[in-house]
Parts: structure tokens; C-alpha cells; sequence
């Protein structure tokens, strides 16, 4: 029969997929139990109860623990991580990080994601980093929408290209105080934009790792709609990132939102807060219209036990300003959707400290060279 060490030797061949390391080199090898007539029990340690790769740890510990000489039988059980572990594992990720990586002086990271398209996350994401900035904090623009890249025409950048610098990294475009970085500074305008799979994975990485982001204080990045590829990624890449949710009033939507929450929670994301847009209408003689319904936003701030971080209106200058390119929270400060914008973003400063934390970029596993063919036309970052 195989001694313990030989077991857990074995089991170095077990690797998370979503951490891209062994499970014994990130301490989820909770217990290892030698039985009668060589059954061996293998306890794992997940982050979340409903971890959606349990039933790949099954059939792979399974299978390296059964290869071992002397074993008749493996049975595989599963734990959760306390906080205490959790916090543990965070610790051990953020080691690994890359010693000079991109965002080494980048404080804190925050996506701004949605269930569905449509419900502000880009006009949100644009206005919260200028209002960072105008509350003294320097901050930045990731546009993680690489099919649907609105943040260029917010900032009112469009036709320049960043430079590349002697280091070879990506230089972002600088607008209202506020670094940019987006998909849309290197294809044609109004091209079909093609990312999939390790393109795509490539791609977000190259915005993470090889953007000379420089010392700053919050990075907002903004998430296309839904729960999709660029969202698991950037989960991947950034374990120590914020989430903060952006809803409509109405319950459907909230249903929706919810399922992005589920998202964050399984991937360990921490859930910073919940933002409600398009709360409401006032017309210009004071009356109030709840166009979108009401009280979403508070309802899954709740459920989430996270704070409403605002409720913005809806108002015509915050459309107005997202189409002509200067954030609202600049020109009209006292716009109501931009007091409400203000405030969220002293939230975000309240719940997001930025200290100089080195926040860990994981190492990607290489993706196999692609061949000659695949790469999707007008795609060519300076870095690819
Ligand atoms: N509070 C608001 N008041 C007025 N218009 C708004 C408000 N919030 C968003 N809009 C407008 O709604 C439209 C959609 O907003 P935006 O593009 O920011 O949404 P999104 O969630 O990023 O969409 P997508 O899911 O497609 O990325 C835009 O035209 C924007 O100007
Ligand atoms: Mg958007």
C-alpha cells in the first residue's frame, strides 16, 4: 500500500483549472485516510460549495490516487474553506504574482459588471473614474468589452493609437485625468470584432500585463453584459478584484443581476456593492417618474448584504455627455445623476482601500501557438 507522501505526491497532478496550480501546492488536500484492503479517502477543500469544477477534482484525484500501487478503491469528499483558508489561499495566490507586474502600483480593482446589456455599466464605469479623479484619487479605464467597446467614444478618444514604450508596454491614452485602455484603439471603427477563446484570454491578459498602467489608485474595468468568457478570465487573471453590480429598479432585472452576483461569489470575487441605474425620471417641473419600476437595486443590495453604493437618475445630460465624450460628473456636477455618481464613488473609495497592495496577476498557461490563420482581421494589438 502507497504511504501518505506517496498519495499526496500523486495528487501534485491534480490541478485547479481556474487557478492553474496543483491542488496540493494550493493547500486543498484536506485529508488523506488510509482504510482496510487499500481504500484510500481524499478530502478537497473548495472555495465555494457549489464549485462548478467539483466533478473534475472527482475523476482526477480519482484517477491519479487509483494509479498508485496497492489501491483498490478512492473515495473523493469535499469540504468548504473557512474564511480563515480562503484569506490563506488569497495570500499564497498574491505571492505568486508576477514581481514586476503590470499592476504592481495599480491599489485597487474593480469590475463593473451586469446580467443583461444595456443597464449602464459603461456610462457608470466612464463617470465613476472621472469623479475618482475628481475626489483626488487616480484611476484608470480598462474596457473589457472587446465585442462592444463603448469607453473610447465616452473619453472622446477615438482616432490615436497608444504608443508602445521602449519597455514594451502598451502607453494607455490619458483623457479627463484618467487612464484608458480599450480594444477600440486598434481596430477600424465599426468593425466586427472576433475574440474567442485564447484569443480573447490573450488579448485580456496583454491589457493587464503588458499596459504600463503605472501607480494608480483604482481601475475600474468595465465588463461587456453577462457572465460570460471576458468575465471568467479577468476572474482568472485578477482573484483579488472588486465587483460592483450594476442594475435597473425593476425586479426582472435584478433577477438577472443576480446571476453575475453568483458569478463573483463562486469565483471568490468579492462583492464591493450594488450600483441601481435609470432610478427614476424628473421632469424639469419637479414631477417623479419611476420609468424602470423601483427598489431593484436596494433588494439585491440586501440579499447580497452589500451596500447600495447609488441610485442614479436618468437624465438627459448623462446621455448627452456619454455621446459627446466629456463625463457628465465633470461638466454638470450638479446634474442629479452626477451627485448620485459622486457619491458611489465615494463608496468605492470607502470600501475598496488602496493601499500600494500588489495585487497578483497569475500566470496564464501558455496557449499552444495559434497557426498561421486564425488571427481575426483588423486584430493587431502592438504587443501580439
Ligand atoms: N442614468 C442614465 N440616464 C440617461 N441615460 C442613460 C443612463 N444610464 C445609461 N444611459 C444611456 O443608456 C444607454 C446604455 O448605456 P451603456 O452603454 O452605459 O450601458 P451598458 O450596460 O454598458 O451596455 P452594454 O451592455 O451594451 O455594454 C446609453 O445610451 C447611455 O447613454
Ligand atoms: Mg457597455
Amino acid at each position: 500500500m502507497s504511504s501518505e507522501a506517496a498519495i499526496r505526491d500523486a495528487l501534485r497532478s491534480v490541478i485547479d483549472p481556474e487557478l492553474r496550480r496543483s491542488i496540493v501546492e494550493l493547500d486543498m488536500v484536506r485529508e488523506i485516510k488510509l482504510g482496510a484492503n487499500g481504500v484510500v479517502d481524499v478530502t478537497v477543500s473548495l472555495t465555494t460549495a457549489g464549485c462548478p469544477i467539483r466533478g473534475h477534482f472527482q475523476t482526477a484525484v480519482s484517477e491519479a490516487v487509483a494509479a498508485l500501487e496497492g489501491v483498490s478503491h478512492v473515495n473523493v469528499y469535499f469540504d468548504v474553506m473557512d474564511d480563515a483558508q480562503k484569506a490563506a489561499l488569497r495570500q499564497k495566490l498574491g505571492r505568486g504574482s508576477l514581481p514586476d507586474g503590470a499592476l504592481a502600483q495599480v491599489g485597487a480593482v474593480t469590475c463593473i459588471g451586469s446580467g443583461k446589456g444595456g443597464v449602464g455599466k459603461s456610462t457608470l464605469t466612464a463617470n465613476l473614474a472621472a469623479a475618482l479623479a475628481a475626489e483626488g484619487k487616480s484611476a484608470g479605464i480598462l474596457d473589457a468589452d472587446v465585442w462592444g467597446y463603448s469607453i473610447p467614444r465616452m473619453y472622446g478618444l477615438g482616432a490615436t493609437r497608444p504608443d508602445v514604450s521602449a519597455a514594451r508596454k502598451i502607453i494607455p491614452l490619458e483623457a479627463h485625468g484618467v487612464k484608458v485602455m480599450s480594444i477600440g484603439f486598434f481596430v477600424e471603427e465599426d468593425s466586427a470584432v472576433v475574440w474567442r477563446g485564447p484569443m480573447l484570454h490573450k488579448a485580456l491578459t496583454q491589457f493587464l500585463q503588458d499596459v504600463d498602467w503605472g501607480a494608480i489608485d483604482h481601475l475600474l474595468i468595465d465588463l461587456p453584459p453577462g457572465t460570460g468568457d471576458v468575465s471568467m478570465t479577468l476572474a482568472q487573471l485578477l482573484p483579488q478584484a472588486h465587483f460592483t453590480i450594476v442594475t435597473t429598479p425593476q425586479p426582472t432585472a435584478q433577477k438577472v443581476a443576480r446571476r453575475s452576483a453568483e458569478m463573483a461569489r463562486k469565483l471568490s470575487l468579492e462583492i464591493s456593492g450594488v450600483i441601481e441605474n435609470m432610478s427614476g425620471f424628473v421632469t424639469p417641473a419637479g414631477e417623479r417618474f419611476q420609468i424602470f419600476g423601483e427598489g431593484g437595486g436596494q433588494e439585491l443590495a440586501d440579499e447580497l448584504d452589500v451596500p447600495l453604493l447609488a441610485k442614479v437618475p436618468l437624465t438627459m445630460p448623462l446621455r448627452e455627455h456619454a455621446d459627446s465624450g466629456v463625463p457628465l460628473v465633470l461638466e454638470n456636477p450638479d446634474d442629479p445623476a452626477a451627485q448620485a455618481i459622486r457619491h458611489a464613488a465615494r463608496g468605492l473609495i470607502a470600501l475598496t482601500p488602496s493601499a500600494p497592495a500588489s495585487l497578483p496577476v497569475l500566470p496564464v498557461q501558455q496557449v499552444p501557438a495559434a497557426s498561421p490563420s486564425p488571427k481575426p482581421a483588423g486584430m493587431s494589438l502592438p504587443m501580439a
